[in-house]
C-alpha cells in the first residue's frame, strides 16, 4: 500500500521560500503532497524554488511579494485562490536581520526589520484567516527565532521582532483555536543559510556558535523544514500557540 503523504492535497503559502529555510520547507511540503505558492521578494530565488519543485513533479507557482506591503500580500493570496482554489497552510517565514548597536540603529532600519519580520505575520494572517474560517480550519506556522527567547548582541530590532512573533502566535492561537485554525511558531537556532553565511565564515563567530550548541553541528534548513511539516500537518492538531525550539540545545543550558 502506498504511504499516505502528510500534507496530501493541501495548499500552502510559504513566504521567503526563495532561499534557505523557506525553500527547504517548500520542497519538503511538496514531497508530502502539498501545492505550493512561493512568495518572495527575490525573483531569482523564488523562480529557482519553483523549478526545483517542478523537477520533482510537484506543483508550485511563484508570486513576487513584499510581505511588508498589504497590497502585495492581498494580491499574492488572491492569486493562490485563483490558481489552487483554497489556502490550507500559511508559513510566515520571510525575514531579515540588521546588525549594530541599538543606540546607532536608525529609525528606518528599525521599521524595516519590524515590518518585514512582524507586521508581515499580521498582514498575511489577516488575509488568509477569513478563508480558513469558511473552510472550517487551517494551519499557520510562524517562523520566530531563539533570538525571541534569549538575548543576542547587536540585533535589537531582530530580537524585538522575533519576540513579537511569539507573543502574537499565542494571541492568534487563543483567538482561532476554537474555530480549528491551528497556530504555532518555530524558534530555530543558528541555521546555515544566506542569513548567517557571513557570520559562519568568520572563525571566531563560528567557534562561538558551535560551542553554544550542545548537538555537535550547526543547523540545516531541513531541520526546521521537518519541524514545520509537523506543525502544518494533522499530527499537531492539539498543539496550539506553542513555540517549537529547534536549536540543537542552545537554549537548554
Ligand atoms: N538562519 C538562521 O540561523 C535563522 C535562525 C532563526 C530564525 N531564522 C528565521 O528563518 C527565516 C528564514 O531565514 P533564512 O535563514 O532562511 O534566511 P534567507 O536569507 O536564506 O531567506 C530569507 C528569504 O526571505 C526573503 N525576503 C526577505 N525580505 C522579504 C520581503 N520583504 N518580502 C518577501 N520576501 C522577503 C528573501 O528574499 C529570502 O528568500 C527568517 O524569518 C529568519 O529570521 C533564521
Amino acid at each position: 500500500m502506498a504511504k499516505k503523504l502528510r500534507l496530501e492535497n493541501k495548499v500552502a503559502i510559504i513566504t521567503g521560500a526563495g532561499s534557505g529555510i523557506g525553500r527547504a520547507t517548500a520542497l519538503i511540503f511538496s514531497r508530502e503532497g502539498a501545492k505550493i505558492l512561493v512568495a518572495d521578494w527575490s525573483d531569482t530565488g523564488g523562480k529557482e524554488t519553483v523549478e526545483q519543485i517542478k523537477k520533482e513533479k510537484g506543483e508550485a507557482i511563484f508570486v513576487k511579494t513584499d510581505v511588508s506591503n498589504a497590497e502585495n500580500v492581498n494580491k499574492m493570496a488572491d492569486i493562490c485562490l485563483a490558481e489552487f482554489g483554497r489556502i490550507d497552510i500559511l508559513v510566515n517565514n520571510a525575514g531579515i536581520v540588521k546588525f549594530g548597536p541599538l543606540h546607532e540603529t536608525s529609525e528606518s532600519d528599525w521599521d524595516t526589520v519590524l515590518n518585514v519580520n512582524l507586521k508581515s505575520v499580521f498582514l498575511c494572517s489577516k488575509k488568509v484567516i477569513p478563508g480558513m474560517l469558511k473552510q472550517g480550519g487551517g494551519k499557520i506556522v510562524n517562523v520566530s527565532s531563539i533570538a525571541g527567547l534569549v538575548g543576542f548582541d547587536q540585533i535589537g530590532s531582530y530580537c524585538a521582532s522575533k519576540g513579537g512573533i511569539i507573543a502574537l502566535t499565542r494571541e492568534m492561537a487563543l483567538e482561532y483555536a476554537p474555530r480549528k485554525i491551528n497556530i504555532n511558531c518555530i524558534a530555530p537556532g543558528v541555521i546555515k543559510t544566506a542569513m548567517t553565511k557571513d557570520m559562519i565564515a568568520d572563525p571566531a563567530q563560528r567557534q562561538f556558535f558551535e560551542s553554544s550548541t550542545p548537538y555537535p553541528r550547526l543547523g540545516e534548513s531541513e531541520d526546521i523544514a521537518m519541524a514545520t511539516v509537523y506543525l502544518a500537518s494533522g499530527e499537531s492538531d492539539f498543539v496550539a500557540g506553542e513555540v517549537l525550539v529547534v536549536d540543537g540545545g542552545w537554549t537548554i543550558k
